[in-house]
């Protein structure tokens, strides 16, 4: 007998931070908690990604409290965060104790799926979130993550080794994570089959519909076996978001992989999520609605941050040179030993590519991110970067190249120092939480004290 598909729902975090930048309130989530805990979910995603960021920065939201009150309110259904292993949720990497803090807080307060990936897939940076996670007492899921990328270093045999490594380092589940929608339809059937022959864990996919093939996608892999599949309800589904949950659970009614998920009890919530969906667009501004980007499959940055640089190239007066910003990318990529792209990867290769081409010159003006990119100091990158390029075309000297980026790690500002640094600027006793909130964000983080500090410590002005 084969086993129910089980789904795992975004709308509560990747499906608003695919389509409305982030922007859902904790208040507009609340009415359906309840609803949303019935219909028999694997979890439901509602933590980590952009959603801490933008709780500070734009919602006037404190993480931590969103956290709690989704634990308040969601009593069957786990809780799964998305991490980013040394980077946790910021755009440095954290000394391990800041990252052990961070994991044992966000268990605490009622995370119980992590899923941890990395955007090199160098699983040195994600040991300590992995190990640290394991060891909660609260026994959350741990899932490792095979960042899903298209070049001509990577096969699905290179996935596989990696998602042994997660088996190994004691992962309860794999999930592939594809952030582009790159992953074809038979790729992905090959892929699935491989990894349920390879593993005894799990397999979950994570795509996006950005190219067009979500939904095929997921057919083939739930034919293949996967065990799980990541859906949007139907208003925060598809476009550059998740495929469409009721249309999954309406696919396989009556087949042997039915989900056995009333998609009826889905109508009520799904109506609510369209009026969510409403309200974001107009307050911020948002579009909302994106076209499928068939050319994401050539140049793998999401359709997003490519329309942000036509608008840096058009702002400068080069609108004619598009067509050498798509050209260049390829190549940058490539001469960066061929990261995925997936933040803060796919940002660094997108502005080298850029100034590459306004430049005129190539490597003309590298930013610093671009060299501690191919210097190593986010990790492996997928084949070694040439010497030669990296020493005479970047002018790196030579004591610069990082060869283990967790040495350096090491070296990073202690959960003590930010906390006294805190300190120091006024708050007062300051929870770990808040310590945490510092760590990732500090200019923000310090805006939102000054604003709730009643609630927060005691503020020494
Ligand atoms: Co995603």
């Amino acid at each position: 007998m084969a086993k129910p598909l089980q789904i795992m729902e975004t709308v509560l975090r990747d499906g608003h931070q695919s389509l409305m930048a982030t922007r859902m309130r904790y208040r507009q989530m609340e009415p359906m908690l309840a609803s949303l805990d019935k219909i028999g979910y694997k979890a439901l995603e509602g933590w980590g990604g952009a959603t801490f960021d933008s709780c500070l920065r734009f919602l006037d939201e404190d993480p931590w409290e969103r956290l709690d009150n989704l634990k308040a309110n969601l009593k069957n259904t786990p809780i799964q965060m998305l991490l980013r292993g040394q980077n946790l949720l910021g755009y440095n990497h954290y000394s391990n104790d800041v990252v052990e803090k961070f994991v044992q807080h966000a268990s605490a307060h009622g995370v119980g799926v992590f899923r941890i990936f990395d955007a090199l897939n160098d699983v040195r940076n994600l040991r300590v979130a992995i190990k640290a996670a394991l060891a909660c007492p609260e026994k959350p899921e741990v899932q490792g993550c095979l960042v899903y990328t298209i070049s001509p270093v990577h096969s699905n045999e290179t996935f596989v080794e990696l998602a042994r490594e997660l088996q190994e380092m004691g992962c309860h589940s794999v999930c592939i994570k594809d952030m582009s929608g790159l992953l074809a339809p038979y790729a992905a059937d090959d892929l699935v089959r491989k990894l349920k022959a390879a593993l005894d864990i799990p397999v979950e996919l994570h795509t996006h519909c950005t190219s067009g093939f979500g939904h095929a996608t997921y057919l083939k892999a739930i034919e293949a076996g996967v065990d799980i599949v990541d859906c949007a309800l139907s208003p925060f589904s598809s476009d550059t978001s998740q495929p469409c949950t009721e249309t999954i659970v309406a696919m396989l009614k009556g087949h042997e992989r039915d989900t056995g998920l009333d998609r009826q009890a889905m109508v009520p919530i799904a109506k609510h999520f369209l009026g969510v969906k409403q309200e974001l667009i107009k307050e911020f501004g948002l579009k909302g609605y994106f076209d499928i980007n068939v050319n994401v499959l050539d140049f793998q940055i999401p359709g997003g941050m490519l329309s942000n640089l036509a608008n840096q190239l058009k702002e400068a007066g080069m609108e004619d040179k598009y067509q050498d910003l798509l050209d260049e990318m390829p190549r940058v990529r490539a001469d960066a030993g061929y990261p995925p792209l997936v933040t803060p990867s796919s940002q660094i290769v997108g502005t080298m590519a850029t100034f590459n081409v306004m430049a005129g010159e190539r490597y003309k003006m590298v930013p610093n991110e671009f060299k501690d990119l191919v210097r190593g100091k986010f990790g492996r990158t997928s084949v070694p970067v040439d010497r030669d390029f990296i020493t005479k075309t970047l002018k790196i000297p030579e004591d610069q190249i990082i060869e283990d980026c967790s040495i350096e790690d090491a070296k990073g500002q202690t959960f003590a120092q930010f906390k006294d640094e805190l300190i120091n600027k006024g708050f007062l006793n300051p929870s770990d939480e808040d310590v945490l909130s510092y760590a990732l964000f500090p200019q923000v983080a310090e805006e939102f004290f000054k604003k709730h500090y009643k609630q927060i410590t005691a503020y020494r002005k």
